[in-house]
Parts: structure tokens; sequence; C-alpha cells
């Protein structure tokens, strides 16, 4: 346990240091959670969801994989869509990528030894083919990550319009609208890929 005493004493100077300044805060966050977000992203760890959208505890739902992929048979995924429109009734759903993404980049080296994750990146090495004229004609390697990066966005945000669950809140007159959003690791900044959406097509 020794290996994580740094992580329980920062924990502990957070917990006060919130508590000083707003002693009821945790009891009354325990009491429920009414975000107004869910949050679609990578697992990169300098893409952390609240931080970026400086939003504190209790104000974002999120869910995060490797390239953020929203996969029509990933219960997981679907599951945490499903709690954050039926049951926290979320306003927003963000689906945001990164340039630079390792998952992306893993994605156009078409390998297949890596084992289990070969299997996860075919997802974007679809959209990768669909739209492989265009990525195929940019100039770098870089060039052709990052509008890949782009492209998966777009395309998981086409997968979380799909979903039933959120066809049915459309259908049902309930709210919703999902977003396409990428960030910049170099800047600090999320651009908005202008693809909302809120309601069924
Ligand atoms: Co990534």
């Amino acid at each position: 346990m020794s290996d994580l005493d740094d992580l329980f004493s920062k924990n502990r100077a957070w917990a006060n240091g919130v508590r000083t300044v707003d002693p009821d805060y945790f009891l009354r966050l325990s009491k429920q959670q009414a975000p107004k977000y869910l949050w679609i992203g990578c697992s990169d760890s300098r893409v952390p969801a609240n931080q970026i959208i400086d939003l504190p505890p209790g104000e974002v739902f999120v869910h995060r994989n490797i390239a953020n992929v929203v996969v029509h048979t990933d219960l997981n995924c679907l599951s945490v869509i499903h709690y954050a429109v039926a049951v926290l009734q979320v306003d927003h759903i963000i689906v945001c990528g990164h340039y630079g993404c390792g998952g992306v980049m893993a994605a156009l080296d078409d390998r297949f030894d890596r084992g289990l994750i070969d299997n996860w990146l075919r997802h974007i090495q679809d959209v990768y083919r669909q739209h492989r004229d265009e990525v195929d004609a940019l100039d770098t390697d870089q060039d052709k990550v990052n509008r890949l990066c782009e492209l998966n966005v777009m395309a998981q945000v086409a997968n979380v319009r799909k979903a039933p669950t959120v066809r049915r809140a459309w259908a049902t007159g309930q709210s919703l609208s999902v977003h396409g959003v990428i960030y910049g690791l170099e800047d600090g900044l999320l651009k908005n890929l202008d693809v909302s959406v809120s309601g069924e097509a």
C-alpha cells in the first residue's frame, strides 16, 4: 500500500481543501447527481474530461475507451449512454477525440500481431476505409492521423445518433443534443467539429 501513499495524501489534501471552502460540499453531492453532460472520450491520460472543461465533480458523466469509439454492441458504452439519457436525462452527449490519438495512429498501421487491441482498432480502420481517398491525399503522416482523428469523432457521433436509447429519447420529445469535438494536446483547446444534432435527421 505504501506505493500509493502519495495518492492518499494528495486525496486528503484535496478533500480538506474542498471542505474548507464549502463544508457541506461532499454531503450535498452524495445525495444526488444531476449532470447536464455525458462525455465520451479517449482513455488517454492527457485528456481528462473534468479538467479540460473545468467542471467540478457531479457535473459530467464520463465514459472513456481507447480512441473514443461507440460500438453498437459494446454493452459497457451503451449502458452508460442509456443511464445518462434515460435516468440522468443529460442535455448533451459530447464525443471528444483528440489530435495525435495513439489508437488512431495504431489503426493506420495495419498490423494484426498486437493482440486484443487489433480487434478494437478495426472500428477505426472501418472509418479509415470509408474516407481513404481523403486521408491518403494528405501530405504528412501527422496530417493523416489528425484528419482521421476528426473523422473518427464524426463517425462516433453518427453511432451515438443511431443508438436506440438516443432515438427513443428524441421520439418522445426529450431534449438531447449530440456533439463532436476534438482536443489539441499541444494547446489544450477544444475545437467544435460542428456536427451537432438535436433530433432524428
Ligand atoms: Co487517444
